[in-house]
């Protein structure tokens, strides 16, 4: 067995530092003195997204300092990947602070760290509730190549809106676990069409489609009839008018990471299997509970190990990573729960076709509606999926460049096409969207890959038909379960999927970062006691 040296020098290295930041392991209850013997509790965080990256600094602060983070990828930031394109910077995964007020710890820190722009800090858009960009800045194009005005669908729209209402409503009051968002959407419209002639029905049908699409894109569930009706509202929409972060949103995590002593993320270190409820030897002659082994065939033991891998790559290995395997609540939580694909396709062009005024782009398809399904022929119907393109700002800095988003199978099957078939297919879009068989090709592309990504497998979690709250709730509890147990908190879940109310967000997988830091900060009291002292 290879031994990492940190793990090996760890005792050297203790005697390295001041005396003031050892931790008073003097006062540990007796039962943790009998586990770790004179040594402070050794916690591996496996994954560098901003949970993982949140939990570390958590921990870092509050005197837990023999933290490690192994990240099987070259990078930290997971999900959250800024990138240069066209002429600026472009979000891959994370684009949004989703509800950017007071209770968002994302905005809190953004702003905190002076990251954000003006617009952001504004009181009056901390306040703001929305659902659909303000009408003036929305244009809807239609297939036939037309442009739609928006106030011929402000009935419909509003609606939607009301039905969407609805749906939320639905954790307080009676509800079929069977039912899907989508079913029931499919019941309003169909029933409203009632009052409809031909001609209405058939615009009205068709712009409940694109917004289903939008919603899809909101879940990455392929279909909304995926996505379970009773718990639909226990997401909470926080108040604010979102916003971007203008250097990227990975200026954040790297704010984060910054009081990390060097050496603790540990990139390329893949972890391939958890072995826990255990007693290994580490060559200190110490004994401890859990070894993780990392694909590479390095391991490193540990009396805490938070794991933060996405849902996505849970569900490939659920099976195996963890020895003894996970017990079956969680199996079934990892099953049940939705973990779908939202992919972006960034498109520049030299000269934009669209006014200048403009802030989302949305498509219809003439003919379209959500009581049927959408054609099986992905090749020649994938980017029928496309719900929307937002025009990235401001032009003078990024270019003119549109940032689409799709959802579901057809952006699985986006993912396995090459860059010229993209390429094509997107010229031919936007050629049939603006009536313009002229409309000169995008100058570039660039698209995100969520599903294909082997440490990730999708893009965000959704409480899917057959799952409940209680799943996520499942997903989070750590291990062992056993209340009484002598060597407890040995494996520990964060991540964007644990996190009931606020599941799919960054600031829902910091919170679970923090969660779980705090729990781990909570059972070693004496540890923060004696930081404290350090301080004065
Ligand atoms: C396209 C897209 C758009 C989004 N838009 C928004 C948005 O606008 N606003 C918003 O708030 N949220 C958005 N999200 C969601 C947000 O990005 C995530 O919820 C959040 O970043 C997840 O953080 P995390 O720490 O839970 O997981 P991740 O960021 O996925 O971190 C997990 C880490 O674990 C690593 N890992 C996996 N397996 C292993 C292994 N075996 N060994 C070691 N390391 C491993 C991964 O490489 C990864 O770095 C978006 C996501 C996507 C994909
Ligand atoms: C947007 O710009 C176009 C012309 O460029 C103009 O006709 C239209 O009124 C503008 N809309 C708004 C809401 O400012
Ligand atoms: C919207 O509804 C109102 C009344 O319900 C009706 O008078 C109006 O014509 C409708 N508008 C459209 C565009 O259908
Ligand atoms: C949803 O519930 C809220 C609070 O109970 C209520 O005010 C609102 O009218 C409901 N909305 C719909 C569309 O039923
Ligand atoms: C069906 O629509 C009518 C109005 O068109 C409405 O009064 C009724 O409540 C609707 N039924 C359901 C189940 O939504
Ligand atoms: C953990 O180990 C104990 C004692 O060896 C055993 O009784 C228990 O079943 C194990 N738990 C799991 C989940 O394997």
């Amino acid at each position: 067995m290879k031994m990492q040296p940190w793990l090996g020098s760890r005792l050297l290295l203790l005697l390295l530092l001041p005396l003031t930041a050892l931790p008073d392991t003097q006062s540990l209850g007796s039962e943790d003195q009998a586990l770790m013997g004179s040594r402070g509790p050794v916690v591996v965080i496996v994954g560098a997204g901003i949970s993982g990256i949140a939990a570390a600094e958590k921990l870092h602060k509050s005197g837990l300092k023999n933290v490690k983070i192994l990240e099987a990828t070259g990078r930290t930031g997971g999900r959250i990947h800024t990138q240069s394109f066209a002429k600026g910077l472009v979000e891959i995964g994370a684009q949004l602070i989703n509800g950017p007020s007071p209770g968002n710890p994302i905005f809190q820190l953004a702003s905190q760290f002076g990251l954000l722009g003006p617009d952001a800090l504004l009181e009056e858009n901390q306040k703001m509730y929305f659902h659909n960009y303000p009408p003036s800045t929305l244009v809807i194009y239609s297939s036939s190549g037309k442009i739609i005005n928006p106030e011929e669908l402000k009935n419909i729209t509003e609606l939607y809106n009301t039905w969407l209402e609805e749906a939320r409503n639905f954790t307080s009051g009676v509800c079929d676990p069977k039912d899907s968002v989508g079913n029931f959407i499919q019941q309003k419209a169909l029933n409203s069409s009632q009052e409809w002639d031909k001609e209405l029905a058939e615009k009205n049908m068709a712009y409940l489609r694109a917004m289903l699409n939008m919603k899809c894109c909101a879940s990455a569930a392929h279909s909304m009839d995926y996505v379970a009706l009773c718990p639909y509202g226990e997401y909470t929409i926080l108040p604010g008018l979102d916003c971007t972060f203008p250097k990227g949103f990975e200026s954040l995590v790297n704010r984060i990471k910054a009081p990390l002593p060097d050496g603790t993320v540990l990139l390329n270190k893949a972890v391939k299997g958890i072995h826990w409820n255990g007693s290994f030897h580490g060559d200190n002659s110490q004994v401890y509970p859990v070894k993780v082994q990392c694909e590479d065939g390095d391991s490193f033991l540990a009396d805490h190990v938070i794991v933060t891998v996405p849902l996505g790559f849970l569900k490939k290995r659920s099976v195996d990573l963890l020895i003894p395997p996970l017990p079956p609540n969680k199996m079934q939580a990892i099953k049940n729960l939705g973990f779908g694909t939202m992919n972006k396709i960034l498109v520049e062009f030299e000269k934009p076709f669209w006014d200048l005024n403009t802030s989302l782009i949305q498509p219809v398809w003439e003919g379209d509606s959500p009581l049927t399904e959408p054609k099986k022929d992905l090749k020649q119907n994938w980017m029928k999926k496309i719900s929307g393109f937002v025009v990235l700002e401001p032009p003078a800095q990024m270019g003119h460049v549109l940032c689409g988003f799709i959802a579901g199978e057809e952006s699985e099957f986006m993912e396995t096409l090459t860059d010229e078939e993209i390429f094509s297919s997107m010229t031919d879009y936007f050629r049939t969207f603006t009536g313009n068989p002229e409309l000169p090709p995008p100058i570039s592309i660039l698209r995100s890959q969520w599903h294909s990504h082997p440490f990730t497998g999708g893009s965000y979690s959704y409480v899917a038909v057959g799952s409940s709250g209680i799943d996520v709730d499942n997903l989070a509890e750590p291990l062992p379960t056993d209340k009484e147990a002598v060597k407890p908190l040995q494996i520990l879940f964060a991540g964007e999927a644990t996190i009931r109310n606020f599941y799919s967000t960054t600031h829902g997988a910091l919170m679970s970062g923090w969660r779980e830091a705090q729990r781990l900060i909570d059972k070693y009291p004496e540890i923060e006691v004696t930081n404290s002292k350090a301080k004065l």
